[in-house]
């Protein structure tokens, strides 16, 4: 499956005079990222050169860059960056260096496992040597492992849901967890993607996805992109499709997923699994083993991030409801899972009892 976009790219940047030290990265080069900025989307195709921990945590923050696994490997190098680029002396300066880094980028969305998973991979390596320009390369090659195994787990995610999307399927999604949230192909449309490779059709229901609209703007371009018919619908219209098109079976991404099978995912997804179970369509999470939180027991434990009044009070800038409304902005909810047929996994589907 072939994308003509990148989510994220580390790019080496030479810091002395191009061909005077030749040869593979050293710490005579510094790095950037390239990251697709996802707030411009449908409108622009427009990459940003990230050079700190801290503009990379401000990305995250910001929507920029965004999806649990893609928030996991952009952090990953937002550390990395931290290392590469590091001016430390010695061993303590530059552990200081890291250590900052990791706590700036744990502190910016909370409630995407993906993020802490990726950090605490990061902050093992430090412990692993004492020697600068080796721990550089060390933390680099980690957010690379971090990456690959991204890619390779969404393609994974594909090929196991596979069985489950019919010819003719009509499925009905949630935001955005597609190639745009991840690395790779994506989770929940990476089994969509390779059914439209092997020649199926299939038609998919896109929820606007309020406020900050990632269906509207990420997945419905994403999936038009690689030729994918596409319905836009806006959130409450979600009931009357489900009632009446036909759908298939619905799937989802997830943020984080507590040891009893409770996922926490964007906003209106219990919504959507509630009606799911309703009207009897199957309801399915597709997620990397590194969405599960190994030590909470139960959604009501997940730590849901609320947002900015304004994503709400606000459309395209313009004003939409009283300056002073008191406004409530969870953006993501928790949906039992009583409600859940199965997971989607790298390892497989994953039914009941979870
Ligand atoms: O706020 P966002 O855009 O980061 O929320 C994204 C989602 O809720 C996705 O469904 C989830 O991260 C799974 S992405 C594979």
């Amino acid at each position: 499956m072939k994308l003509n976009f990148s989510t994220i790219e580390w790019k080496d940047v030479p810091v002395s005079p191009v061909g005077s030290q030749g040869g593979p990265a050293s710490p005579s080069q510094c790095g950037k990222v390239r990251i697709l900025d996802q707030t411009m989307l449908p409108s622009k195709l427009v990459y940003k050169h990230i050079e700190t921990p801290l503009a990379m945590a401000e990305s995250i923050k910001s929507l920029i860059v965004r999806g649990a696994p893609l928030i996991g490997v952009a952090a990953a190098y937002g550390v990395a960056l931290a290392g590469y680029n590091s001016e430390a002396l010695n061993y303590g300066e530059f552990k200081k260096d890291i250590k900052m880094a990791i706590t700036t980028l744990r502190s910016t969305r909370p409630t995407a496992y993906n993020l802490f998973s990726a950090l605490n991979r990061m902050e093992k390596i430090i412990e692993t040597a004492h020697e600068i320009s080796l721990l550089k390369s060390l933390l680099l090659k980690e957010a690379h492992h971090i990456k690959k195994e991204d890619e390779q787990i969404c393609q994974k995610i594909g090929e196991n849901g596979l069985s489950l999307i019919p010819n003719k399927a009509r499925i009905l999604t949630h935001c955005n967890a597609g190639a745009l949230a991840t690395a790779g192909i994506g989770t929940a449309l990476a089994p969509i993607y390779l059914a439209k490779e092997k020649g199926k059709n299939l038609e998919v229901f896109v929820p606007e996805t309020r406020p900050a609209l990632q269906g509207a703007r990420l997945t419905a371009w994403e999936l038009s992109q690689a030729g994918i018919p596409v319905t836009l619908i806006c959130d409450s219209a979600r009931g009357t499709v489900i009632k009446n098109k036909d759908i298939n079976l619905c799937i989802v991404g997830a943020d984080r997923i507590a040891k009893n099978g409770d996922i926490a995912n964007k906003i209106g997804t219990y919504t959507l699994a509630v009606l799911a179970k309703t009207h009897n369509i199957p309801f399915y999470v597709a997620a990397p083993s590194t969405t599960f939180d190994p030590i909470i027991k139960s959604g009501n434990k997940i730590p849901i991030e609320e947002r900015n009044p304004d994503e709400i009070k606000k459309i395209s800038n313009r004003e939409i409801a009283l300056k002073d409304v008191k406004v409530f902005n969870p953006v993501f909810d928790v949906t039992p899972y009583e409600y859940i047929t199965g997971f989607i996994t790298e390892n497989g589907i994953q039914k009941p009892p979870f």
